[in-house]
């Protein structure tokens, strides 16, 4: 299904013109949908019982910005209601933590009874923030991400790893994993779903079940290696915590809504990768990501959101860039490669579904020309909402000035540079440091970035 060149040589986003972009993609035999009017981004979309304003979907993007509690600060509200005014329908709130010990900086968000009332606040002034701005028709829907971090906690800034395998592809031979055994992780899902209770309360719409980007659920869905129990080596067994799981939301929340973010393809050879082919190339098999995705429709998953690869492994494959974080390498892929991969993956399990909504990913690096690839990819039928990551910090209100101008402004974009990245692994607050540099130019100031 996924025919990707090999190996294509990195470079950086020149283009004029769409044009000049279409071109380039047809050269990579990596050619992206496309259409010169962008209406289709603000037409209406039904999530569950729910109609959603537009077709924007702000990504979760952490800021690393909450109070030692967890609880969400005002640097985190400056960047939700941010995101509301801007015009974006459909927002899935960054990862929180679901056990202290999971979360993976000691600023990331986590939801716990002590600080409910904060999230409550957080989630009526975005609401408030989107009516404000553009009255009843703005309803939003939010959607929080519920995370355990796995191999990459650091719940007290030191890395504290846990797994359910070991991976020799994402750790070295003096890296000490502890293995989660099958009580730990049944007493997880009680731990999720008291943070989905509470999500409820806060007003959330939906929870995700982050099952992505190399964290606990996701690691779980490739755990080939994981011989003995329940939760490894079959599908069945790998899928299991996330299946049952949903089906427990359901009986246990069933005022609120299910969605999974997913990493459809990992991109780490076989047996130590979900999506990705038996005959240990890195060739993507979305055949399990189909069967899972069918499974998760049953057990009451109302909403996806198709992402790829391990940012601490593979960082290209889920976010396209032109500087890679802290001058490693770059890779041996062109980043409209990626893009492709991304908008590809998604589109599969889309038209598979087509009946339930798919957030899709990899629009940032398209910069000012992503509505007109967005508003193909949409007419095609292969996604139902656009997702913007890192585009999101640069230009929250980027909805609104497509919608006011009929084009966006070169000047705002991201330029995938990867220095928020770098200022989530300092640990620092986190967000844009070219287009929002009052605040996180400072903080990249800090951490000495500029040296380097
Ligand atoms: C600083 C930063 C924080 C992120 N935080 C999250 C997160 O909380 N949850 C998640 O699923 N993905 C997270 N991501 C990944 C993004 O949601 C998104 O998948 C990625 O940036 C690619 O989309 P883009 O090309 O629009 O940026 C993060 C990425 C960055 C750069």
């Amino acid at each position: 299904m996924l025919e990707l060149p090999h190996m294509s040589k990195h470079e950086p986003f020149f283009f004029s013109s769409v044009d000049e972009l279409l071109d380039k993609a047809e050269e990579l035999r990596v050619s992206l949908p496309y259409k010169e009017t962008t209406n289709e981004l603000f037409e209406k979309m039904t999530v569950g019982l729910r109609n959603v304003p537009n077709r924007f979907c702000v990504q979760p993007m952490e800021g690393f910005d909450a109070d030692p509690d967890g609880a969400p600060s005002s640097l985190t509200f400056r960047r939700y209601t941010r995101y509301a005014e801007g015009g974006y329908g459909l927002i899935w709130f960054e990862a929180a933590g679901v056990v202290p010990e999971g979360r993976s900086n000691p600023y990331q968000l986590f939801l716990g009874a002590r600080n409910l009332d904060s999230f409550e606040k957080l989630v009526m002034e975005t609401r408030k923030a989107a009516y404000r701005t553009y009255g009843d028709g703005q309803e939003l829907f939010c959607v929080l991400q519920l995370t355990h971090s796995g191999r990459y906690s650091r719940p007290d800034g030191r890395l504290r790893p846990v797994g359910v395998i070991s991976n020799p592809f994402l750790e070295g031979p003096d890296d000490s994993v502890q293995i989660l055994n099958d009580d730990d992780l049944e007493r997880l899902m009680e731990d999720y779903i008291e943070a989905a209770r509470l999500a409820e309360k806060a007003g959330f719409d939906a929870v995700d079940i982050k099952a992505c980007h190399g964290y606990l659920v996701n690691e779980m869905l490739g755990a080939f290696a994981r011989k003995k129990g329940r939760f490894g080596a079959t599908f069945e067994n790998r899928s299991r915590f996330l299946v049952e799981l949903l089906q427990r939301l359901h009986d246990v929340v069933p005022g609120l809504a299910a969605a999974v973010r997913l990493s459809a393809y990992d991109g780490i050879p076989y047996p130590y990768g979900f999506g990705v082919a038996k005959d240990g190339s890195l060739d993507p098999n979305i055949l399990e990501p189909k069967r899972l995705v069918h499974n998760l429709i049953d057990a009451g998953c109302i909403l996806f959101n198709v992402t790829a690869g391990n940012p601490a492994f593979n960082p290209h494959i889920g976010r396209p860039f032109d500087r890679p974080a802290n001058n490693t390498p770059l890779p041996d892929e062109h980043p409209l490669v990626g893009v492709y991969r991304l908008i590809t993956l998604c589109g599969e399990l889309q038209k598979e579904f087509p009946y339930v909504p798919f957030v899709g990913t990899g629009y940032s690096w398209l910069r000012h020309f992503f509505p007109y690839i967005a508003a193909g990819v949409l007419a095609r039928g292969k996604t139902s909402f656009i997702g913007l990551g890192r585009s999101s910090f640069a230009y929250p209100d980027a909805p609104r000035e497509l919608q006011q101008n009929k084009k966006l402004n070169p000047e705002k974009v991201c330029i995938c540079c990867s220095r928020c990245t770098e200022l989530m692994r300092s640990g620092r607050v986190t967000g844009c440091v070219i287009r929002d540099g009052s605040i996180y130019a400072k903080e990249y100031k800090k951490i000495g970035g500029w040296n380097k």
